[in-house]
């Protein structure tokens, strides 16, 4: 697919929270799992404690072994932008 990566703010961020519209964030990338959800081999309702935030310390207490960014290379939205946290 490949769409144009584009910075997200936090409060964007924060709006995906659903499991119908799920994103969450990992060392600074922002990744929308909504299409994952149902791959999770942790279950959706695992992977839904981290959405619509910076999930970086939640993974990295379970499975930091993770290759997410391969996992989620097409769900990439963009940085997770972090210098102007009320930007638009
Ligand atoms: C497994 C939780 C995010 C990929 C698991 C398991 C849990 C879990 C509890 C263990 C399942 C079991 O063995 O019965 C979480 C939580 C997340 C999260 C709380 C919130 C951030 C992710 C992400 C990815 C991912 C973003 C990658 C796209 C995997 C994989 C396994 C797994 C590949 C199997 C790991 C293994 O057996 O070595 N997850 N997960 N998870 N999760 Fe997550």
């Amino acid at each position: 697919v490949g769409g144009k990566l584009r910075p997200v703010a936090p409060r964007e961020l924060a709006a995906h929270s659903t499991e119908g519209d799920a994103w969450l964030a990992i060392r600074g990338r922002v990744y929308n799992v909504t299409h994952y959800l149902a791959y999770h081999p942790g279950g959706t309702e695992e992977l839904m404690r981290g959405a619509g935030m910076d999930a970086t310390e939640l993974f990295d207490k379970v499975h930091p072994w993770v290759n997410y960014d391969s996992l989620l290379a097409k769900c990439l939205v963009g940085p997770l932008r972090v210098d102007r946290p009320d930007a638009e």
